[in-house]
């Protein structure tokens, strides 16, 4: 959706929705919650730490920012991420509780209780020590959604070592590129993990990663690979190099002891794309991100431990599973099911089958599932049991107004509140949300900044555009979960999010944004040259170098067009080598180059088209004019070209294309 049609079918939307009385009157985030925060931001966020963590040793400073952008949050506190989230639910008598409640894709379970999640992750600890992982040395994890992805990135944290989870759908090629600029020691694994239906062979992939080594010189750090069993499908094995998992965990001790870390020790390294073709790590630390990560995950999905079931749809390999999966839920010793498949195996219902069979309380998914549901129609959800539903939340990407009334009418019974819930991998947690038991909600607006959050709209020069304006999204004031850096690259980091308000100081999202009359927060997509497919980011760049370093390929432009179900979906215009043409002939060409940005990428980047043209729209400095490829690749008319060195080539291009 452009920017402009995204306004004019927002403004027409003018439903509201109030918490029920009986909903709010039960509900965790009060009202003054949002005047504590505005009275004394920094104490607030104290006092919110201190109520949900348990500190090895008590902080006496809150923020530092006298070096920004570089912030320290907590900084002379210590303590230990693992122990917050596991041991110290067991030590207060909830032992007992489950924490996961797993369902792998072919139908097998397994509960896990607090006790026992704890008695695994100690081990694994010791595992790791024993494999010479200690504090600061960074772990690669590529693994399907099982209780031990969980164990794992639990374990590693616990012993102050630095994850980086890499999702299982990403290539060899981005896999070795990650382990690589992250210097891992250890990989941690499996065998295979399902999905729709098939196994799809992980442990093949991390052994291509760490064999064809592209440059000269390259250093393997990698010692050891720690393999799960999974899929039970062959895998090749080094035996000096491969561990199974099951022959080392639950031989090692139960016994270990959590020590504590300082509060800004680095926790975990996740890539994301960004402007550019080479992602971005980015780093978070300890006792910041775990407060918001806690907070936002008890106030706006509204958790009442003892009785909810929660249910985060997303794969431990975003964010999302990170902050809405592990550290956020655990911390707060939630109930909650961890699903290993895809929503459509082996029925389009699975994922309705789940709620009912655990009887699911709160749910969190994105926009992208919520409308291939719609358009498989609603008498699948509806012959199930949804009714212990209570709180839905929506995450990743704009959700229309369509979508977010059908996620109400049909999922939510007509009655749950829905929170939008806007953020960022940078961001480490929620920032901007509706909180279900105060917020009259609005479809289609992510609305308000959370109790302690600062956010505005501003114009190109960083002036506020008031109500009932759009503009730029930024946030104003330091937080605790934000990014610490971008990992080796500190002015990457300055330069992406800071310097475009340098004199205000503001962070700058990267998303275009309304304020509403009532000033409610509409997001309006990205303006940068990031896409947004499926709730998963990509970069145009990244796809575009992928492209051209195919033998066949001489130039090429990547745009994100809209889709229906995707949100976008990567359009891509390519000019191919005289030569190549000369030999080979363009036959079958777009299905090679779609597979080959799978192979390198991952399959979430295949382009859904690809054009094969004879020139691309440029500037007369040379820059790729993407707006206009978006236009034909949306089936627009082409918007002014009068910028183009050559005002013709648009005329030829949707020629072309048609
Ligand atoms: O454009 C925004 C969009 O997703 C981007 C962040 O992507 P990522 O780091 O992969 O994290 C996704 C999960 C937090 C943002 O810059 N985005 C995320 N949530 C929303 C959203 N856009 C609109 N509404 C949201 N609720």
């Amino acid at each position: 959706m452009s920017a402009e049609n995204t306004i004019d079918h927002l403004l027409d939307e003018t439903r509201r929705f109030a918490p029920s009385p009986e909903f709010a009157a039960a509900a965790i985030a009060r009202p003054e919650l949002y005047e504590k925060a505005e009275a004394d931001r920094e104490g607030f966020w104290a006092e919110q730490s201190r109520e949900l963590l348990h500190w090895h040793t008590p902080f006496t400073e809150v923020l530092d920012w006298s070096n920004p952008p570089f912030a320290k949050w907590f900084a002379d506190g210590e303590l230990n991420v693992a122990y917050n989230c596991l041991d110290r639910h067991v030590e207060a008598g909830n032992g007992d509780r489950v924490a996961l409640l797993w369902e792998g894709e072919p139908g097998d379970s397994r509960r896990i209780t607090y006790a026992e999640l704890t008695d695994e992750v100690k081990r694994l600890a010791n595992v790791l020590t024993d494999l010479g992982v200690g504090e600061g040395d960074r772990v690669a994890l590529y693994l399907p959604m099982i209780p031990e992805a969980v164990a794992s990135m639990l374990a590693v944290a616990r012993v102050g070592a630095i994850h980086s989870v890499i999702f299982g759908g990403f290539s060899a090629d981005s896999l070795r590129s990650r382990i690589d600029d992250a210097g891992a020691k250890l990989v941690i694994t499996a065998d295979g993990g399902w999905r729709k239906g098939k196994v799809s062979p992980l442990k093949t992939a991390v052994d291509q990663a760490l064999a064809d080594r592209g440059g000269q010189g390259e250093q393997a750090t990698v010692e050891h690979v720690l393999v799960v069993r999974r899929g039970e499908n062959e895998v090749d094995w080094d035996a000096d190099r491969d561990v199974w998992y099951h022959d080392v965990v639950p031989q090692a001790s139960a016994e270990h002891e959590a020590r504590a870390f300082g509060a800004e020790s680095p926790l975990f390294i996740l890539y994301t794309s960004g402007t550019t073709g080479k992602p971005k790590g980015i780093l978070h630390t300890s006792g910041g991100y775990l407060t918001q990560a806690a907070y936002t995950h008890r106030n706006v999905f509204d958790l009442h431990p003892e009785t909810d079931v929660y249910w985060c749809t997303a794969d431990i390999g975003w964010i999302t599973g990170h902050s809405y999966v592990v550290y956020g839920p655990l911390a707060n010793g939630a109930t909650q099911v961890l699903y290993e498949g895809t929503p459509e195996h082996p029925e389009p219902g699975r994922w309705w089958d789940v709620i009912e069979k655990y009887g699911v309380t709160i749910f969190y998914t994105a926009p992208t599932a919520i409308r291939s549901f719609m358009k498989q129609g609603r008498q699948i959800p509806q012959a199930r049991d949804l009714s212990s539903l209570r709180v839905l939340g929506s995450v990743g990407e704009p959700i229309n107004p369509e979508a977010w009334i059908w996620y109400r009418e049909v999922i939510g019974a007509g009655t749950t509140p829905i929170v939008d819930t806007w953020w960022q991998t940078e961001t480490g947690a929620i920032m901007v949300s509706a909180l279900p038991g105060i917020t009259e909600t609005k479809p289609g607006s992510a609305q308000v900044a959370l109790p302690g959050i600062s956010i505005d709209v501003v114009d190109d020069a960083g002036s506020p555009v008031g109500n009932d304006a759009g503009g730029l999204l930024v946030i104003t004031e330091p937080w605790p979960s934000m990014l610490r850096g971008i990992w080796g690259d500190p002015e990457r980091y300055k330069e992406t999010y800071w310097d475009k308000f340098r004199d205000q100081g503001y962070y700058f999202a990267g998303d275009g944004a309304r304020l509403d009359e009532d000033g409610d927060i509409w997001l309006l997509g990205r303006v940068d040259d990031v896409m947004n497919v499926s709730g998963h980011r990509l970069s145009t760049a990244e796809i575009e170098s992928s492209l051209v370093a195919h033998e066949a390929t001489a130039e090429a432009a990547v745009v994100g067009a809209s889709d229906e179900t995707t949100g976008q979906a990567v359009v891509a215009f390519v000019i191919l080598k005289e030569n190549y043409l000369k030999e080979h002939g363009p036959e079958g060409l777009a299905q090679t180059l779609r597979q080959h940005v799978s192979d390198q990428i991952g399959a979430i980047a295949r382009p859904r088209d690809i054009y094969i043209v004879g020139e691309l729209p440029k500037t007369r400095s040379g820059k790729i004019m993407r707006r206009l490829l978006r236009d034909v690749a949306e089936g627009r008319e082409v918007g002014d070209t009068t910028t183009l060195a050559d005002t013709m080539v648009m005329s030829t291009i949707s020629a072309q294309v048609k």
